[in-house]
């Protein structure tokens, strides 16, 4: 049995977060109670996230938050290369 880690800093793993979503947890809030997962680094908070129940529509709108924030974090780079040319 391969055991993949999802939190490192409470030793967290994907068995235990799945688990536990069998058992009632529906948030990030419910894991950090139950397991300890992400109150520490918080590094792990979207890795856990992803094994939550979620409706279609807010991994849509996670996405579209993703691409929005990886083109203005492009924009910003371009911005400051123009900055750093003149
Ligand atoms: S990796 Fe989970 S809190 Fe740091």
């Amino acid at each position: 049995m391969i055991l993949m880690y999802i939190c490192i800093c409470s030793a967290i793993t994907d068995k235990q977060i799945k688990t536990a979503v069998a058992n009632g947890a529906s948030t990030l809030e419910d894991l950090q109670f139950e397991l300890g997962v992400a109150i520490n680094c918080g590094r792990c908070a979207e890795s856990a996230m992803e094994l939550l129940p979620v409706p279609e529509f807010e991994h849509h709108l996670h996405a579209t938050e993703i691409t929005r924030s990886r083109r203005q974090a492009a924009n910003d780079t371009q911005l400051t290369a123009a900055v750093v040319a003149q």
